[in-house]
């Protein structure tokens, strides 16, 4: 498969096209992934034929779209999969954002409307073993840093935990399913299987016994530490920092946790945001109905704020903050930064976070939630850190205040 920067390319290449190009060219993407999928010749493939079932033509192309075509497809583009020309029908207006209002944002969103939310009381004795948060806006390359970690054996790491916001299995699972957000179960499964050596379907078995028992997250994270044994437990979950609840939990459940704020540029989250159209992922909030540009202002605003607020809290020892933009031009210099702060020692493999050969394309056996184009990459690369388009909004006050404070131009 093409790797996402070419996505990212491509992409940029359809925005350019006519409306009527543009849904041919779609049709003509899409025909090919579904040939590429069904080892058919593309020219075989209908393009007006009905589907009984949206979710095939779905399950065939969600792997596939953002390598290809540089953003994802998600669950709010279901009832579009009736056919391949609906489908390009409804992606092609997808394409294109609408623009942003020319009033700056003015208040933060503050609705309460949270995935779940901790309750404020302490459960029981804080955990004593080490745990490392990565707390960050969405889209700050979180994956990449936390893939890079996992690669110091002193660190064990699976990709997004999401147990902060919950007290307790049984609850979550409801949650996630009432909010059509099954994919926060992936990280956890991943480090059940990762961290026992058991077959995928005895790691859900084992997984499904924690909600069915409703099982504390206190508890959950006590195994999950029990059985990384003498590694620190990386944590990276960029939906923690969009509460303030969820931050303080994390002080509540273990003792002298240690955190790393992962920060990058407002234009480039953003931009990012938008491009891979994080407001249509949770499409009963209320955010959904939001004007992207200044959805994406919140998300990199709230998160980056609480942060902040919460950190204020911590002491200076266990606290890191690292600029995605440093990371991605000198990561043997961050990266040694990391290890310094958490007194581990530097470890070459932490720069190779696709391993020796590094090939794109995502790993037969992968299992992991984050960065959907995370795999597209073959390597650290370095110009992502200044490739990207300027958000067309003036920045409200909370935002250029957030700026100042993280060292970030306001426009
Ligand atoms: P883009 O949409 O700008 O590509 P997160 O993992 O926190 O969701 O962040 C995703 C971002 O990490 C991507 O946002 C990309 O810029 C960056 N990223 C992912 N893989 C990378 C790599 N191999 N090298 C540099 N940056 C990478």
């Amino acid at each position: 498969m093409p790797a996402p920067i070419s996505g990212r390319r491509r992409r940029a290449e359809l925005t350019q096209l006519s409306p009527a190009d543009l849904r041919e060219a779609l049709i003509s993407e899409i025909r090919s992934m579904v040939a590429e999928a069904s080892g058919r010749d593309p020219r075989e493939i209908p393009a007006e034929a009905a589907n009984p079932d949206p979710m095939l033509l779905y399950a065939v192309l969600q792997p596939r779209m953002v390598l290809r075509l540089g953003f994802p497809l998600c669950p709010y583009d279901l009832a579009a999969c009736r056919s391949i020309v609906s489908l390009a029908e409804h992606l092609a207006l997808e394409l294109s954002p609408p623009p942003a209002p020319a009033a700056p944002m003015e208040a933060l969103y503050e609705t309460g409307d949270h995935i779940g939310r901790p309750s404020a009381r302490q459960v029981g004795p804080a955990l004593e073993r080490p745990i490392l948060f990565v707390i960050s806006a969405p889209r700050s390359g979180s994956t990449l840093l936390g893939t890079m970690l996992a690669r110091h054996p002193k660190i064990f790491a699976t990709s997004e935990l999401c147990l902060l916001p919950f007290d307790s299995m049984g609850a979550r699972r409801k949650i996630l399913d009432q909010q059509g957000q099954m994919w926060m179960r992936i990280g956890l499964l991943a480090a059940i299987r990762d961290l026992t050596g058991m077959s995928f379907e005895a790691a859900m078995a084992d997984y499904q016994r924690l909600e069915e028992r409703d099982v504390p997250v206190a508890a959950v994270y006590e195994r999950i530490q029990q059985l990384a044994q003498n590694r620190i437990l990386l944590d990276k979950s960029p939906i923690y920092a969009l509460d303030p609840a969820c931050l303080a939990s994390a002080e509540r459940l273990f003792r002298e946790p240690t955190y790393i704020h992962l920060t990058r540029h407002p234009g480039a989250v953003i931009e990012s945001l938008v491009r891979m159209r994080f407001h249509r992922l949770a499409p009963q909030s209320a955010t959904a109905a939001e004007n992207p540009w200044i959805f994406g202002e919140k998300v990199w605003t709230g998160a980056n704020l609480h942060t902040l607020e919460f950190l204020r809290g911590v002491s200076a020892e266990r606290q890191l903050r690292v600029r995605y933009e440093d990371l991605v031009r000198d990561p043997a210099k961050v990266l040694a930064g990391i290890a310094g702060f958490l007194g581990i020692g530097f470890d070459r493999a932490m720069l190779k976070p696709y391993g020796e050969t590094g090939s794109p394309g995502l790993p037969p056996d992968d299992l992991r939630a984050g960065d959907p184009g995370f795999f597209g990459h073959s390597g650290i690369e370095p110009e992502l850190a200044s490739d990207w388009q300027a958000p067309p909004q003036r920045f409200g006050t909370t935002t250029r205040q957030v700026c100042a404070a993280l060292g970030y131009p306001a426009q």
